[in-house]
């Protein structure tokens, strides 16, 4: 029996996912019998893992502060053993931006961008840049904020007229967005477990034209092949990409990797790396371990004995 606290909830956008990750995880780390503290991030985190003392955390946090080195950090001056990523690891999978420049130093295939932060529009003029930027990337065009998560502020540009606007809002989410080549093709997800490869899932919204937020977290939204229908070659492909990502970004304990399969060309670019993916119902590393023989409780466990510090 391990000592075990969840720090979930927190003050980020995907606060509300991370809630249901965490009492998911709470559930199976009692179930597996653990001594369990569920801990709702806050002012007083320093003060509650003092009190508790905890053998070990797991961080169910996703988005700002969580999932970005920030707690991870603080664990690491308590000096307490926590899941998934280190700190390093963390700032680069966070940060779309840093993770695409690691990825496209390595080789590793990932859609075209242009990322800039808001001073470059408010004092240097990038607006006049966009003609040029659209002419290389083609519509239409990806607008994103660089630290989110869940679909939040992306938006599709169809035309030059609608780029302004979808970077004010990509902008209201953070001071630094991208502008990415659309890959119009098939989602999928590869999730490693300590390194390992699971299943391919491939995420097939029902209605909506991208996987966004509502397709993620409604029950029905979204169809889930996995193992994702794939020829073989294919299938090995988008798995060595992910092993490659997990690698450069310095991933540990559990991580997913978001792929596009282009329709076009049949090649495979990496859009993100998520250092602390979903564990909700409706979560794809979740469904990957199971479609590999790891049930939820089983996957939980294994990742609480891969806790680091
Ligand atoms: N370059 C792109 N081409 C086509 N679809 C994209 C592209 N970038 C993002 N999307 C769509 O938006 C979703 C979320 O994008 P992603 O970069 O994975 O950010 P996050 O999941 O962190 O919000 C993807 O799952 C996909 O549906
Ligand atoms: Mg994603």
């Amino acid at each position: 029996m391990t000592r075990v606290a969840v720090l979930k909830g927190g003050r980020s956008l995907e606060r509300q996912v991370s809630l249901k990750s965490g009492a998911r995880v709470q559930d199976a780390l009692e179930r597996l019998g653990h001594d369990v503290i569920g801990i709702d991030v806050g002012h007083d985190l320093v003060e509650r893992l003092r009190a508790t003392a905890p053998e070990v955390a797991f961080v169910a946090l996703h988005g700002r502060d969580g999932e970005d080195g920030t707690v991870q950090e603080l664990l690491e001056a308590l000096a307490i053993p926590y899941t998934g990523s280190g700190v390093s690891s963390c700032i680069r999978c966070a940060d779309k931006v840093i993770a695409k420049h690691h990825m496209r130093d390595a080789g590793i295939p990932t859609p075209d961008f242009f990322a800039f932060n808001e001073t470059a529009f408010k004092e240097l003029g990038a607006a006049d840049a966009l003609p040029a930027i659209e002419e290389r990337l083609d519509f239409p065009i990806v607008v994103k904020p660089a630290s989110q998560g869940s679909a939040l502020g992306i938006k599709f540009a169809a035309a030059a007229k609608d780029v302004p606007g979808a970077l004010v809002a990509a902008f209201s989410y953070g001071d630094k967005v991208l502008l990415e080549r659309h890959v119009r093709g098939r989602e999928l997800a590869v999730s490693l477990l300590d390194g390992e490869v699971l299943p391919i899932v491939e995420a097939l919204p029902r209605e909506e034209d991208f996987y966004d937020f509502e397709s993620r977290y409604e029950i029905g939204r979204t169809e889930f092949v996995c193992p994702a229908e794939l020829p073989d070659e294919i299938t090995a492909r988008a798995q060595e990409l992910a092993t490659a990502v997990w690698d450069v970004l310095g991933c540990s304990g559990f991580a997913r990797v978001d792929l596009m399969l282009c329709e076009q060309t049949g090649e495979l670019t990496v859009l993100e790396a998520n250092p602390i993916p979903g564990m909700t119902e409706t979560s794809l590393l979740p469904m990957a371990a199971d479609a590999a023989g790891i049930g939820f409780d089983a996957l939980i466990g294994r990742i609480v004995l891969l806790a680091h510090l």
